[in-house]
């Protein structure tokens, strides 16, 4: 059995952890997930637990030992494993995975088991936070919560409720290693003077977001989702030392973007931990954007809509 998932983009951020061994946020967070982002995930039985990724064995991760722990601990795969994923995306380049990774593990070891998707979801985070929003299509809000009980997301709309929305992935060669998300927040947290400020920002736009996403609202939730990433990468940037996840070309697209939508052309911008540039817009905007994503110099663009929550594939797409 084939697992799919889809990957995510925060539209209002998780950025600092309350409590690093269990992955539990300061704050909530918001997303759409993204088709056609996807990892399949399919588990075997093998003589020891193990990683395969894109067909190669890897060591597997502290995160991924954890997880199966806690799966075990629920009552699920007893025996060892072999974990097969496939992340089909466009390019492997610069798309982190991980939301995608965990929601099918979690939902491959839980959903025999009857599991329902908070369960899956609280299982989801314990690999990686933003996981815990990939197992719900469309949008998805993960509540803190003060532990790993109540710490899980929950639905908002499905992947029908808006469906000419679009996430351009502006993919940009950085060339450097970025700081990994659990470390930059955990700088961030610790010394950055802005971070304060950081979960009443939170709230306010959580409140806006969810409504703009309500009422399709695309203006809305466009503001909303370009001041929280740079809200949340202000704070990083006050960070000792700091945490710069842009690069020159970053900002030279940021900046496009803002000409672009004076000029009319409705297009917000966001960033996670790392250089590539989302974009969002609508559907009837996605050929001029791509034009004009050419001329400003980005060789590889993804095109994203709202996509389904994970899935048991039929037999055929299984992984090669
Ligand atoms: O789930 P992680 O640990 O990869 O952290 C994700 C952090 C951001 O992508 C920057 C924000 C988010 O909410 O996805």
């Amino acid at each position: 059995m084939t697992i799919q998932a889809f990957a995510n983009i925060a539209l209002v951020k998780y950025w600092g952890k309350q409590d690093a061994t269990w992955n539990v946020p300061l704050t909530g967070s918001l997303s759409v997930t993204l088709a056609p982002l996807a990892t399949h995930t399919r588990l075997m039985a093998a003589d020891h637990d193990q990683l395969w990724l894109n067909g190669e064995p890897v060591p597997l991760p502290a995160r991924m030992q954890r997880v199966l722990a806690q799966a075990r601990e629920m009552g699920g795969a007893r025996d060892p494993l072999r974990i097969d994923s496939h992340n089909h995306f466009p390019t492997a380049a610069g798309v982190a995975s991980s939301a995608s990774a965990y929601a099918a593990l979690a939902f491959a070891l839980l959903a025999p088991l009857g599991a329902d998707l908070k369960d899956i979801s609280r299982l989801a985070r314990l690999g990686s936070g933003s996981a815990s929003r990939s197992v719900y299509g469309g949008f998805a809000e993960w509540l803190p919560g003060t532990s790993h009980p109540d710490s899980y997301a929950v639905p908002i709309a499905d992947e029908h409720h808006w469906p000419d929305l679009r996430v351009l992935v502006a993919l940009i060669d950085a060339g450097t290693k970025p700081v990994s998300s659990t470390e930059g927040m955990a700088r961030t947290v610790a010394t950055s003077p802005l971070y304060p400020a950081w979960p009443d920002t939170v709230a306010r736009d959580l409140e806006t977001a969810r409504q703009a996403i309500l009422e399709k609202d695309f203006e809305r939730l466009g503001e909303v989702a370009e001041a929280n990433a740079l809200a949340m990468h202000a704070t990083a940037l006050a960070a000792r030392p700091a945490v710069l996840y842009w690069q020159p070309q970053t900002l030279a697209l940021l900046r496009h973007i803002w000409t672009w939508r004076h000029a009319g052309l409705a297009c917000y911008a966001t960033m996670d931990a790392g250089p590539n540039v989302k974009l969002l817009c609508r559907e009837k905007e996605v050929a001029l954007l791509l034009h004009h994503l050419q001329d400003a110099g980005v060789n590889e663009v993804l095109v994203c809509r709202p996509g389904a929550g994970p899935r048991v594939l039929e037999e055929g797409h299984a992984c090669k």
